[in-house]
């Protein structure tokens, strides 16, 4: 059985639970949510409302229909940056991005859209005083924040940034997609207009599932156009939320397969999940720091990090470490620039990358030993 430590990329295997309500809602539940008054149509129904229940509860959001299911947090980021941008407004982001940020954007720039980015430290960090600054020289439309770098693990000052942004009316988009369910995020605690997350990562659904909450009073343009089960007579769609958002055939079990994640979380607890992510990476930087000619990156400290370590081997090319890792060791990590090239760029490893290793609740210590062990022996035989 392979070792898995690319969580960050998707978390796998999943709890029990979550296999068997995909099971479960595929044989018995095959309905269209929405679309016909049948049983096993109400029945898929209620999946889909019971999930948009459990992520509302998760993340502080009062009103369930603000959140809207989309296929993973590339399709949530799209719909909020093309649904709410127009030529001549302003964007605020960070050079930490995904390219799930930064290719709509660069798209956007294309049709006139400014985009302002905030440089981050060698380790990734972003001064909450920078962004902030950025965002009050003109006015600006959107603040764009990932939480979580996927690259450093870096974890940003969202609780700074986030209500500065609502004290000052700038509107904010984060993208949870390394840091929903492993850090407590309350979207009005935290002042967030918009959230982006996958199902498939921290929140333990499967491949396919993730979801856009969109604030009370934030109006979006859709950006898919279709069947939404009611107001079939319009040629128009409709104005209510989450319809409004949310066209065609719905993951009904992936949906399942959410809520159960979500439910397998609450029952343990995001503070013993981070608690063990913490002591797996501090077991990795402790093991990391033994091996000489071993470069790592980002904050270098658990608590400034959420799941996620990159690093390289002096002399190795990190694709072949994680091609040796595989072969020989059964150990499955990710290489290369993990689409967050300005990312690599600011932590100074473009165009090769680093090696990345992200462990998360599923994982042992023993497991987290083995890969130290693997590491050693690649690196002696350099
Ligand atoms: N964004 C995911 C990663 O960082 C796929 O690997």
């Amino acid at each position: 059985m392979a070792i898995y430590l690319d969580n960050a990329a998707t978390s796998f295997p999943k709890p029990e639970s979550v296999y068997r309500s995909i099971d479960e809602t595929l044989r018995q539940f095959g309905g269209n949510p929405g679309r016909g008054g049948h049983q096993l149509a109400l029945d898929a129904s209620r999946i889909v409302f019971t999930a948009r229940e459990a992520v509302a509860g998760f993340f502080g959001i009062s009103d369930s229909s603000r959140v809207v299911f989309t296929a993973n947090a590339t399709a949530a980021i799209n719909q909020a940056l093309f649904g709410l941008l127009n030529p001549g407004d302003r964007v605020v982001t960070t050079n930490m991005e995904h390219n799930a940020v930064a290719r709509p954007l660069r798209a956007l720039q294309e049709r006139g859209v400014e985009v302002v980015k905030v440089a981050a430290d060698a380790r990734g960090f972003v001064a909450p005083e920078d962004f902030c600054r950025a965002c009050s020289a003109a006015p600006t439309a959107l603040a764009v924040l990932g939480h979580i770098s996927n690259v450093t693990g870096t974890i940003q000052d969202l609780p700074t940034i986030g209500p500065w942004c609502h004290s000052h009316g700038v509107t904010l988009l984060v993208d949870a997609a390394q840091s929903a369910g492993l850090l407590p995020i309350d979207v009005e605690a935290l002042g967030i207009d918009l959230l982006a997350a996958p199902g498939h990562k921290g929140l333990f659904g499967p491949v396919g599932s993730g979801f856009l909450y969109v604030r009370p009073g934030l109006e979006l343009v859709p950006l898919l156009y279709g069947g939404t089960g009611a107001n079939s007579h319009s040629e128009l769609m409709p104005e209510v939320m989450p319809e409004r958002l949310e066209s065609g055939t719905p993951n009904t079990p992936g949906l399942a397969g959410l809520t159960a994640g979500i439910a397998w979380l609450e029952e343990i607890g995001l503070d013993a999940i981070r608690e063990h992510e913490s002591r797996c990476l501090s077991r990795i930087l402790s093991g990391l720091a033994t091996i000489s000619g071993l470069e790592i990156y980002g904050p270098g400290d658990p608590l400034k990090s959420g799941g996620v370590l990159s690093f390289n081997l002096k002399g190795l090319d990190p694709s072949a470490v994680a091609f040796r890792l595989d072969h020989e060791f059964s150990i499955c990590v990710r290489s290369g620039l993990h689409c967050a090239p300005e990312a690599h760029r600011a932590i100074g490893t473009y165009p090769a990358g680093t090696v990345r290793v992200s462990p998360n609740m599923m994982n042992s210590l023993e497991e987290i030993e083995a890969f130290l062990t693997a590491i050693a022996v690649i690196a002696q035989g350099r």
